[in-house]
């Protein structure tokens, strides 16, 4: 008889069976009492405090403009770091805190790992087929596990370090190029480079190789680069703030809305379009023989239980994030630059005590903190992403010592938590310095504009590497100057804030 199993005499797999069970039994008893004294808990924890809104729409008509993080942060300042507003029939409750964010990054992750989305956005990402989109499941691990592997990942971002060089080239020659064909006074359009080249990156490390145009079988036309920029970047960014007006008021849902689907239907249908034409190609490609350093070719061979619509998304999904906020970031910071000479002299001075002859590459980053600083400064000061994509609470938990029910939208507003006076001195100055205090270890993660927690920013590496050299590389061989002096620029556009006129500055070649 065994001891372990007591008097009976039960074979020993039964045993270790029934062992299991128990065990299993007694710590899911355990982990349900947990669940229900948490829930309990924070049942008699008090309830956020509200943004008073109207009957019916709540607090929709106070949002009518199209930058809510800012007016998240000027409510924050009545009613507190943590409240609630209703957006129709949806309440949602708000942070602008960098503690309570920590709190739902972190602690709290396990109730907030989920994600209700727009109409618009269960369109266009293909029903949560992204890493950045979907709830927080077995898909998700995958793909990012994928995506780490493959492409952002510090192995992955060295083998493909030529690729980041190639831009940089790119971009130098074609600033160069502006130069010697405009006239003295003439503004560059850094966006326009700028975006084009991170384009070009994107395709090199998706697809392998950059594209000029292609013939799209489904659409049974010839699209050039600057269309295909449109299908794959622009619209579907501008799609993604649409707002369908049932979305508040999901009991309307049967009230048709045509033109918005429409619009919305004929954007995925045309990336679909381009994305299969491009994914054809490629598999031509490698067909014949040809292997390149690219994700589409990992995927192909190392990812094949994805579905075809998964491969799409996911050579898609970093198309797509590659192209737009490192260009934000970069674009804001020599934005400051120009506007603040001695700080942009104080740079070139560092560069040329580092590089000296020798152009800025990534191995001197380590002996340049002033351009880190003055990347991690304009993410606080510009957060790209003000407002974490919306989490949403599956079951009830605490926040900043509030209970939050399940069913509960949650903003986590970056902006305001980077504008927090108990956190920052003079939130509203962009100050690189406050990041370069002496015997002071830096916490760069302080901004959260990477968001934080398990769904961290898959890509900040690549983002930092990029921006960074591309900050030094501009500074090293131009100086920039605002024509307009005065130029303030604070408006922003788009899904993340994206100066609202892009910027326009004069340079100068430093030799
Ligand atoms: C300055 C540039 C960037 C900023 C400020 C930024 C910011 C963010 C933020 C705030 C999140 C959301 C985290 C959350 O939902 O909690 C995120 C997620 C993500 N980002 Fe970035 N990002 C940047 C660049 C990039 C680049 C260049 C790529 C890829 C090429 C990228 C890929 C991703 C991915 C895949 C996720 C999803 C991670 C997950 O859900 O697990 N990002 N990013």
């Amino acid at each position: 008889m065994d001891a372990l199993t007591g008097m009976l005499p039960i074979p020993p797999a039964t045993a270790l069976a029934i062992g299991g069970t128990a065990i299993a039994l007694a710590v899911a008893i355990s982990f349900w009492f947990l669940r229900s004294y948490t829930s309990g808990e924070s049942n008699r924890l008090p309830r956020v405090p509200e943004v008073p809104g109207v009957p019916v729409l709540g607090n929709l008509l106070q949002l009518k403009e199209k930058k809510p993080y800012m007016t998240f942060t000027r409510w924050a300042e009545t009613y507190g770091p943590i409240y609630s507003i209703r957006t129709g029939a949806t309440s949602m409750v708000v942070v602008s805190s960098n503690e309570i964010a920590k709190e739902a990054f972190v602690t709290r992750f396990e109730s907030i790992s989920t994600r209700n989305l727009s109409k618009a956005l269960k369109i266009l990402t293909d029903d949560k087929t992204m890493v950045a989109m979907s709830d927080y499941n077995d898909y998700h691990k995958t793909v990012k596990r994928h995506i780490l592997t493959a492409m952002l990942g510090p192995n992955a971002q060295k083998k493909h370090r030529i690729q980041r060089d190639i831009m940089m080239e790119n971009l130098s020659n074609r600033l160069h190029a502006f130069v010697k064909t405009s006239t003295e006074q003439e503004e560059v359009d850094l966006r326009e480079i700028f975006q084009s080249e991170l384009f070009g990156l994107a395709m090199r490390q998706t697809m392998g190789k950059d594209v000029e145009s292609i013939y799209v079988e489904d659409l049974k036309i010839t699209m050039k680069r600057d269309e295909i920029f449109q299908v794959l970047v622009v619209d579907p960014m501008m799609g993604a703030i649409d707002v369908d007006w049932r979305d508040f008021f999901p009991y309307l849902k049967w009230v048709p809305n045509k033109k918005f689907e429409n619009t919305i239907q004929q954007m995925y249908i045309r990336r679909e379009a381009v994305m299969k034409a491009l994914i054809k190609q490629h598999k031509e490609r490698i067909a014949s023989g040809e292997k390149l350093n690219s994700y589409i070719d990992y995927l192909l061979s190392e990812a094949q239980s994805l579905t075809d619509r998964q491969l799409l998304m996911s050579v898609w999904e970093p198309i797509i994030e590659s192209s737009d906020t490192t260009m934000v970031t970069t674009e804001w910071a020599i934005y400051e630059l120009a506007k603040n000479p001695h700080i942009q002299d104080r740079l070139y001075r560092d560069i040329q005590s580092v590089c000296g002859s020798d152009i800025i590459k990534e191995e001197h980053l380590s002996q340049l903190p002033f351009i880190t600083a003055i990347f991690h400064e304009t993410l606080r000061r510009h957060s790209p992403v003000p407002i974490i994509p919306l989490r949403y609470v599956h079951e009830d938990t605490v926040l900043g010592g509030y209970h939050v029910p399940a069913g509960t939208e949650l903003a986590i507003n970056i902006y305001g938590c980077n504008m927090e006076k108990s956190v920052w001195e003079n939130p509203e100055e962009w100050n690189p310095e406050r990041f370069m205090k002496e015997n002071e270890t830096i916490d760069f993660q302080k901004t959260m504009a990477f968001g934080g927690g398990k769904r961290v920013c898959a890509g900040s590496l690549q983002a930092m590497l990029i921006s960074c050299v591309g900050i030094g590389r501009m500074v090293q061989e131009f100086k920039w100057e605002l024509k307009n002096k005065a130029q303030e620029e604070v408006n922003t556009i788009g899904l993340t804030t994206q100066m609202l006129r892009p910027l326009r500055a004069i340079i100068k070649p430093r030799n």
